[in-house]
């Protein structure tokens, strides 16, 4: 197993708490597989992000104890830029990741690049390409500060994908995009996969975790109740009453398997379903 990320019994507050925001955390990452982390609001998956990307404890102070070991060293050994083309990180809020220092969409994409010192027409093919990736080539000239939620998110994605980084944790992408729009950035945070990038999301929609992510990390109360192999988390009902939404045809699943009736496996996604349903209808002819 190739670990990229390994959290080790890490306990983390912020300033200013008493309870710790993530307890007792012992995680490993492995290169080139897709994470999605799920649970309820305020469980813990954005501090989760913020401590594998290092901002926590570096900018939001606090106290961890614990180890974060990113290619194994500790993220308080990386030095301020170090971690930041290893790891991207696309923030909840779209409206953080803009640097405010930028006019126009076309030049705040290209900013991470200006401050790797990359060259200037590598620079400008990289942005071009990944602008038209993310399909916001039409904003190019418009004012970051101008756009909507959807479009800010899509510019965030475009400014973290355009780094190449190795890894990319990326903390709920579409909550501010229509079904269409979320469809498209599941769609090209999946290519990143094929480009055997590690990638931790954190996504409300469990549909959209159950078609794209391998593994599913599960939070609650700010410690990790569930981790593993996708299917065999998402068709966990026990994880209903730890607020956990599960993918419908998961519970449909179950239910039948409870009446009695013998499915090859519980289906998490639609395409499972599909299958599994209609080998029970053709099998029981
Ligand atoms: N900057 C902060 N200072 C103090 N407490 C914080 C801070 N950020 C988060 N918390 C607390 O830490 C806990 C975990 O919050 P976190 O934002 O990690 O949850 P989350 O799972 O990302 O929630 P959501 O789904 O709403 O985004 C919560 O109790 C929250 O109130
Ligand atoms: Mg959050």
């Amino acid at each position: 197993m190739d670990c990229v990320i390994e959290l080790k019994n890490v306990t983390y507050s912020y300033p200013l708490t008493t309870v710790p925001a993530i307890k007792d955390l012992s995680v490993k990452i492995e290169k080139g597989k897709f994470y999605g982390v799920i649970g309820e609001n305020g469980s813990g998956k954005t501090t989760f992000c913020a401590l594998l990307r290092g901002f926590a404890p570096s900018f939001y102070k606090g106290d961890l104890s614990g180890e974060v070991l990113v290619e194994g060293r500790s993220t308080l050994e990386y030095g301020p830029g170090e971690l930041a083309s290893k790891i991207g990180f696309v923030f909840q809020n779209p409206f953080t990741q803009i640097s405010g220092v930028k006019d126009t969409v076309f030049e705040e994409v290209a900013y991470g690049l200006e401050n790797f010192g990359v060259p200037v027409d590598e620079i400008e093919r990289r942005v071009v390409e990944v602008m038209k990736l993310t399909d916001i080539e039409s904003l190019a000239e418009k004012n970051p500060f101008d756009l909507s939620g959807g479009q800010m998110q899509r510019v965030a994605l475009a400014s973290v994908l355009v780094i190449e980084p190795e890894i990319l944790v990326i903390d709920e992408p579409t909550s501010q995009l229509d079904p269409e729009g979320t469809e498209s950035v599941f769609k090209i945070i999946s290519k990143l996969k094929e480009k055997k990038k590690t990638v931790i999301l954190v996504e409300h929609k469990i549909d959209l975790i159950a078609e794209y992510a391998d593994e599913v990390l599960v939070f609650k109360d700010g410690s990790l109740v569930a981790a593993g192999d996708k299917q065999e988390i998402l068709s966990d009902m026990s994880l209903l009453e730890k607020g956990v939404a599960l993918p419908q045809v998961a519970i449909l699943g179950n239910t039948l398997k409870e009446e009695g009736i013998p499915l090859k496996y519980i289906p998490v996604t639609e395409k499972q379903a599909e299958e599994v349903f209609s080998e029970l209808i053709t099998g029981k002819e």
